[in-house]
């Protein structure tokens, strides 16, 4: 059915008009045509999408999971334009009582995405009013304390439920199991990624080249957000020292100005394997030893830092701590102990070794 014939499922109220839009908003992408990259997800979602708006149904709940920067917020305000539905949103811990995602529900309007940020980190007593509400649209609400507490089932509009977690891992069995399908986002290849700094630009009416949004593409650790970060901090350089032309020397020198280094780690990346290799001598040493030697939270080591240099073989997981490869000995600068042997392909995000 083309887009077209869709008709939105209610008209919105003057209240539920669209908030402003700042920079942020203006750079993420509207349409699954214009998201970039991750091919296989957007045929997939896009196969769900257009058999929804065929049936004149919302579509399954969908999750989507992976790091920190990828397009899942974005994701779920697609599906919402897609769609032509309402979004809402909320996040994990912004939910801390059973009654704030209770009264969130009752409010849904028929077709309207609910999208729950975070959603790894719902306290447990608010998840529990999530099953039935994805699966029956009906919710349990307890009145009064005590003996007196009586329970009242209410019915909900049927909506979809979007959730995003960068820790699929710690979605729990009987949550994961009510999403009809969880899609997984992969870092982007720099090809993508130069196509994002790109249209960014145009979009921030910055004058660039090609070979300028592949020099920022290359050092932006496969994450769109870091691209647009970089972006802006070489638009910044150029503006004051290039003449606002972003190419290839202005790329490059604006970004070793910021410490971003030619594969892409910054400071923190940097001090991290330093430390491993220098003070701990290759490993293996424990996430959270390693975490403070560094002053970050133990979680953005985990989540954040580690995910990439995994991914660029300088690091390892194992049982028994965090280790240095070859690679990450010759990137700080040091030859290798005769020990130290290729531990192969890790798995990225694994769960068990934190
Ligand atoms: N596939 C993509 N194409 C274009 N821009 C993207 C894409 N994915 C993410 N972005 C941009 O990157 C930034 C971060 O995306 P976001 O959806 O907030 O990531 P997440 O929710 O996974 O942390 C946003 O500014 C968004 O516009
Ligand atoms: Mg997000």
């Amino acid at each position: 059915m083309p887009r077209d014939e869709w008709v939105a499922p209610e008209p919105m109220p003057e209240e539920r008009a669209e908030p402003v839009v700042d920079e942020e908003q203006r750079l993420r992408p509207r349409t699954l045509d214009d998201f970039v990259g991750q091919a296989e997800l957007k045929d997939r979602l896009g196969i769900i999408l257009d058999a929804a708006r065929g049936r004149e149904e919302p579509p399954d709940h969908l999750l989507f999971a992976g790091p920190p920067g990828l397009g899942k917020t974005t994701l779920a305000g697609i599906v919402a334009a897609e769609l032509g539905s309402y979004l809402h949103v909320t996040s994990g811990p912004a939910l801390e009582r059973a009654g704030d995602l209770a009264s969130m529900l009752t409010n849904l309007q028929r077709g309207d995405v609910l999208f729950i940020d975070e959603i790894h980190r719902l306290p447990r007593a608010v998840e529990e009013i999530l099953y039935p509400a994805m699966e029956d649209l009906q919710i349990d609400v307890v009145l009064g304390k005590g003996p007196s507490a009586r329970s009242i089932r209410f019915d909900i509009e049927p909506f979809t439920m979007v959730g995003a977690t960068t820790r699929a891992g710690l979605i729990t069995g009987p949550l994961r199991d009510r999403f009809g399908f969880p899609f997984r986002l992969d870092y982007y290849t720099t090809a993508d990624l130069q196509a994002i700094v790109s249209r960014s630009a145009g979009i921030f009416g910055v004058e660039i080249t090609d070979g300028g949004a592949a020099e920022i593409a290359g050092r932006s650790r496969g994450t769109p957000r870091i691209a647009i970060r970089l972006l802006k901090r070489v638009r910044d350089y150029a503006e004051v020292r290039a003449d606002g032309i972003v190419d290839v020397d202005a790329a490059a020198d604006g970004l070793q100005m910021f410490g971003i280094d030619p594969l892409g780690l910054d400071r923190v990346d940097n001090l991290l394997l330093d430390n491993l290799c220098r003070r701990f001598a290759g490993g293996p040493v424990g996430l959270s030893t390693l975490a403070i030697s560094v002053g970050e939270p133990t979680d953005t080591v985990d989540e954040v830092i580690e995910p990439f240099l995994i991914q660029q073989g300088l690091l390892a997981r194992t049982p028994r701590g965090r280790v240095a490869t070859a690679a990450a000995w010759e990137h700080v600068g040091l030859t290798p102990p005769d020990s130290t042997t290729d531990p192969g392909p890790m798995p990225l995000f694994d769960e068990g070794t934190t």
